[in-house]
């Protein structure tokens, strides 16, 4: 290297010697990026677009891990490496070994914690308290980035309406408006207030876009989505998190009308650069730029790598498609530099924005005590209990009185599984420290209290998980029919000598997330069936549900007292549920999806269009003969062991006001939401759009007025005829209530 360029990246370390505790200035940034691309030979710059996949477990096939080609600059990024010491010793050999010492970006799915894991992101969806989802994503940022984890493969922020697709677990739900809150919150949780924040994470909000809408809830299906469905339903979250400065997008998997979204320049170029003025860099998803030869459209990973760095994605994640193509395709004059320039540059951009030139390092003494952080676990077992919903609670059986029962059966698949708590995509924690519901209920109880167990019945999915395969996870023989009658026969008999059951029933935790879908939405296996003989007792019972996705659990929705959804609660979900059974805590979630009575009405959400015959028009009798139209349980649905009263509604001008009032004799949350229609226009709009929700907490008697300001944005849609964002002068519905069903009713006119 010349004195020139020596004195050069040495003026660039010591200007960034300084910890980074302000963002560095973009001009700056520019700068040694200018300085660095200067000194890259091409090679080096194809290596910045390169991530290499690190399976925990060798997998046949796949590339695999070479220091030699760290030390050549060949990998700009690792994902799956999450130990520090790892870290370290890769970091090393990139910064001292490599020509220009460009330091590696470590990046991991962490999705809902890192060594500390958090409620699932539909749970903590159902929260509707984006500073809740602020805080915890901010526990695992600090987790994460001690270990050397700087970079997230979150926020996911799929709009689903199909609960046969799996990871509906992983979004925030069907509705966009509610997305974009939650999608906000977690990119700031993450990233703190600027890009190199200490303690934090950049992110990688995701999958763009329209993965959700996978044909038949089937994942990684083509989604085949309207223009005015793109722009009004599963492109707001993502612009949402862009608008709050998410570092990275990841590219999805499947086709989007057709077009495989890694190669989709409508996507990545057109509506995430050219109108979103995206400034960061796009990543694929797992393989997706190899894979656009397996969607039938790149004719060859020569043609796949050119395709997809032309639509917009400048690395390409595990496939070695760009480090393996383009360095020819430019020798060959079919690509050139400048392009591959210009998607490296936000990808050294952000490393230089992460500090990771004068920090490349982990402080490995210190990671123990943060991982074991005590907060950290307050802030899970609290996040736990506020994305919890009451769905039922007949008779007030809820919450159990402490001393009034002396025996308690804890029945169940995962009555006292601390593996399924936590839910998919908990990758480094250590699961055996995870608190199950009946550890859980133990320890509320005290020693004087018999607390026994049952599994009832064995659940499994028909083939392993996509997990169990990459982490090495070797399931048993299952049981046979025979063991779980017999299984069945215990869990009754434990159940009539004991005062109250608590079932916990619902779905192990690989039968939702990712390559887990399901044609139907009952509870797997003979659930149902141990439900209903336990309930034949005749005893007080209690259902506590573990799952990622709507269930259509109407036989418990009429016969069981008490409904409580606990979702996947994270590895303090035992203590959490025990808090709300027991009352040291009140259920104040609502559910972020629709719950269908049957898997037979999907796709079916509360923000529908109105039809010239809507539900109940005279002579009318339902759109199906076999099932009424309206869900089991509605968007926005939730109850409480108090009772609320939400009164006093004010529309004026774009003010809306509402009393809400805790009528009960406990503490409790309610959430307010506001829900508008727009009654005429250039379009059919849906009946029910939320446009404010507010979730407050109120003594016994107190109330609150909680006010809403509808903007213009909000009062505004694409339109498909207009093929543009339209604000139509109309007279809208609005309604206040505790769900999408609200009946309280005002009338917004337009401003004369
Ligand atoms: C997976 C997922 C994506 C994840 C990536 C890396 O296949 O689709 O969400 O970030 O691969 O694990």
């Amino acid at each position: 290297m010349s004195i020139f360029s020596r004195s050069l990246l040495l003026s660039a370390i010591i200007t960034l010697a300084a910890p980074a505790q302000q963002p560095i200035p973009e001009k700056q940034v520019e700068k040694r990026v200018d300085s660095l691309l200067k000194q890259m030979t091409l090679r080096e710059k194809i290596g910045q677009l390169n991530q290499l996949f690190v399976f925990p477990q060798p997998v046949p096939g796949m590339p695999s891990l070479n220091d030699e080609d760290i030390a050549k600059g060949d990998y700009g990024s690792f994902l799956f490496v999450s130990d520090a010491a790892q870290i370290n010793r890769l970091q090393h050999i990139a910064v001292d070994k490599s020509r220009l010492h460009i330091p590696l970006l470590f990046g991991l799915d962490v999705i809902h914690g890192f060594k500390t894991v958090f409620p699932a992101p539909i749970a903590m969806a159902a929260s509707f308290d984006p500073a809740t989802v602020e805080r915890a994503q901010a526990v695992a940022a600090r987790e994460a980035s001690a270990a050397g984890v700087r970079w997230t493969f979150a926020p996911m922020v799929d709009i689903a309406r199909d609960p046969r697709w799996g990871r509906i677990m992983e979004g925030a739900g069907e509705d966009p408006f509610l997305g974009s809150a939650i999608a906000r919150a977690q990119v700031k949780g993450f990233q703190g207030s600027y890009i190199g924040e200490p303690g934090h994470v950049l992110t990688s909000v995701k999958h763009f876009a329209g993965y959700g809408a996978a044909d038949g809830g089937r994942d990684y299906d083509s989604s085949y989505i309207s223009d005015e469905q793109l722009w009004n339903v599963y492109l707001p979250p993502f612009h949402a998190a862009v608008e709050a400065g998410a570092g990275t997008v990841m590219s999805a998997y499947m086709d989007l009308n057709g077009v495989p979204a890694t190669g989709n320049r409508f996507l990545l170029t057109d509506v995430l650069r050219d109108t979103w003025n995206f400034q960061g860099f796009v990543v694929s998803d797992a393989f997706a730029v190899r894979d656009l030869v397996t969607h039938g459209f790149a004719k060859d990973p020569a043609d796949a790598a050119s395709l997809s760095i032309s639509a917009g994605v400048n690395m390409d994640m595990g496939s070695r498609t760009y480090i393996d193509n383009l360095e020819t395709l430019v020798k060959e004059g079919r690509f050139k530099e400048t392009q591959i320039e210009r998607m490296v540059r936000p990808i050294l951009a952000m490393k230089i924005r992460l500090g990771l030139f004068e920090t490349p390092y982990v402080d490995e003494s210190a990671t123990k005590s943060i991982f074991a952080a005590s907060e950290h676990k307050a802030e899970a077992r609290r996040a736990a209990q506020r994305s919890a919903v009451l769905l039922r609670n007949e008779g007030a059986l809820l919450p159990l009185i402490q001393g009034r029962y002396s025996s308690i059966a804890v029945i169940g698949p995962m009555a006292d599984s601390f593996i399924d708590i936590r839910g998919s995509w908990a990758l480094v924690d250590d699961p055996t420290q995870a608190i199950s519901v009946a550890r859980g209920i133990r320890e509320k109880v005290g020693n004087g209290v018999r607390v026994e167990t049952a599994m009832g019945c064995e659940i499994r999915r028909n083939v392993p998980s996509m997990f169990d395969m990459i982490l090495g996870v070797k399931r048993g023989t299952p049981l046979t029919d025979q063991q779980n009658t017999t299984e069945i026969e215990k869990a009754v008999t434990l159940a009539s000598r004991s005062d109250v059951s608590v079932m916990v029933l619902g779905e192990t935790q690989d039968m939702s997330g990712e390559a887990a879908s399901r044609t139907s939405l009952d509870l797997p296996g003979r659930q149902e069936e141990l439900l209903e003989k336990v309930m034949a007792i005749g005893k007080p019972l209690v259902l506590v549900l573990l799952n990622g996705r709507p269930l259509s659990i109407h036989w418990a929705a009429e016969h069981v007292p008490a409904i409580l959804e606990a979702w996947y609660p994270g590895a303090e979900g035992g203590h959490a549920v025990a808090d709300l059974l027991f009352g040291d805590a009140n259920p104040g979630g609502k559910l972020p999806v629709t719950f269908p009575r049957t898997v037979g009405q999907v796709p079916i959400y509360y923000a529908h269009t109105l039809t010239h015959q809507p539900e109940g028009s005279p002579g009318f009798v339902s759109r199906y003969w076999d099932e009424p139209s309206s869900p089991l349980y509605p968007f926005g649905y939730g109850l409480s062991y108090t009772t609320f009263k939400i009164s006093n509604l004010k529309v004026e001008n774009h003010k809306v006001s509402v009393d809400v009032q805790n009528t009960g004799a406990r503490a409790g949350d309610e959430v307010v939401q506001l829900y508008i229609h727009q009654k005429s226009g250039r379009a059919s709009r849906p009946v029910r759009l939320l446009k404010g929700f507010e979730r407050v907490t109120l003594a016994p008697g107190e109330s609150k007025t909680v006010h809403f300001t509808l903007t213009d944005d909000e009062l505004s849609y694409w339109s498909a005829t207009d093929r543009k964002w339209v604000h139509d002068r109309s007279d809208f519905d609005v309604w206040v209530g505790s769900d999408s069903n609200a009946t309280l009713h005002g009338n917004l006119s337009p401003v004369q």
